[in-house]
């Protein structure tokens, strides 16, 4: 079937729902593809007993990269083109805090070099401060990281003194946990934002600085054996450590799987792909949600009103999880998809 939608042709026939994907555990661990990846992707592709294009997108609480570069790199280690519109990465949705924060100096926090400057800027930040850029004004800051010339060039070279930072965002995993520990907890005590300061008591109980985290998760799965600690880790951390120091709770917002936000932001993500791909538009489609964290891909996706499909193939091992069981629970993505299929068509 060809449909003509104003000047374009559309050659599969339109879908009434839709798949979001997770990536770590579900298609990759590490650099390497799952095995039944490519197939499941092809399956949603069109190549299927009905020769059907299924929308799907991929909702990751990983990032650091851009939308881009992670499309490329997913497609490179997938197999299959993956355009950058498909997704959501976890640092995505906090574009909405451009406009709030478009010209304030933010402090970010995350990856490697200077690529979430790179990624903030991507979104419309106009003023991003890195960890390093505060080290190479001040080392004594975090006296055990030395910066190599090549982490020099990649600063910002400005007088803290002068510099008033609004907002701490954490993007991505920290690379370097002692100084970032150290640094966001200077921020959130010092004076409106200028390092090397501190808050009066009153000040300090209102927390003057909001700070947001990207991703929720307090492990994910890789190549290794044991899960390795994730964003939330740090996050519980920095919460433990300012209690400690300071008597005071730090307040924050986050993003991220399972918060709704994050899943407001993914529907009309896939929503917008599938009419762009298919010139159709389905306000009531009904989405399914693949993942292989209980806690944040399920519980996510369950309070959502999504239908969940928990794989084995990452964190989760067992039947079912016992606090957010999912709708499905399948040994890989194949047969997730596979699954989804059965039930729609
Ligand atoms: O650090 C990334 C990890 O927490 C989760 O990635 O793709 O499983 O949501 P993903
Ligand atoms: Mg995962």
């Amino acid at each position: 079937i060809n449909v003509a939608i104003g000047h374009r042709y559309y050659s599969s026939p339109p879908c009434h729902y839709g798949i979001c994907i997770d990536i770590d555990g579900v298609l990759i661990k590490g650099k390497k593809a799952i095995p039944e990846a490519k197939s499941a992707l092809q399956f949603l592709g069109g190549e299927n007993k009905l020769k059907k294009k299924i929308p799907y997108a991929l909702l990751t609480n990983g990032g650091g990269m851009t939308e881009s570069k992670k499309a490329e790199e997913l497609s490179e280690i997938l197999g299959v083109a993956i355009n950058p519109s498909q997704l959501t990465l976890a640092h995505s949705p906090m574009c909405q805090l451009v406009p709030k924060f478009k010209d304030s100096e933010i402090l970010v926090i995350g990856g490697s070099g200077d690529n979430c400057r790179i990624v903030a800027k991507s979104y419309g930040f106009n003023r991003v401060v890195l960890p390093n850029d505060i080290l190479a004004w001040k080392p004594s800051i975090w006296p055990f990281t030395k910066l190599s010339e090549n982490d020099l060039k990649l600063t910002r070279k400005l007088d803290f003194s002068n510099v008033k930072i609004e907002a701490v965002m954490v993007f991505h995993d920290s690379h370097d946990w002692g100084r970032d520990l150290q640094i966001v907890s200077d921020l959130l005590q010092s004076k409106d934002g200028y390092l090397e300061t501190l808050a009066s008591p009153q000040e300090l109980l209102k927390q003057n600085i909001p700070l947001f985290f990207s991703n929720p998760d307090i492990i994910w799965s890789n190549d290794c054996l044991l899960p390795r600690l994730a964003q939330g880790s740090f996050r519980l951390s920095l919460e433990h450590l300012y209690k400690k120091i300071t008597g005071l709770q730090i307040k924050y917002s986050l993003f991220g799987k399972p918060e709704e936000v994050t899943y407001k932001f993914a529907h009309k993500l896939l929503e917008d792909y599938s009419f762009e791909t298919s010139g159709h538009h389905s306000p009531n489609r009904k989405i399914y949600a693949v993942g292989d964290n209980p806690d944040s891909d399920i519980a996510g996706a369950n309070a959502f009103g999504w239908t969940s499909i928990l794989v084995r193939t990452g964190l989760f091992k067992g039947d079912n999880h016992h606090l957010h069981p999912a709708k499905y629970v399948a040994d890989n993505i194949l047969q997730a998809v596979e699954w989804m299929f059965h039930q729609e068509e």
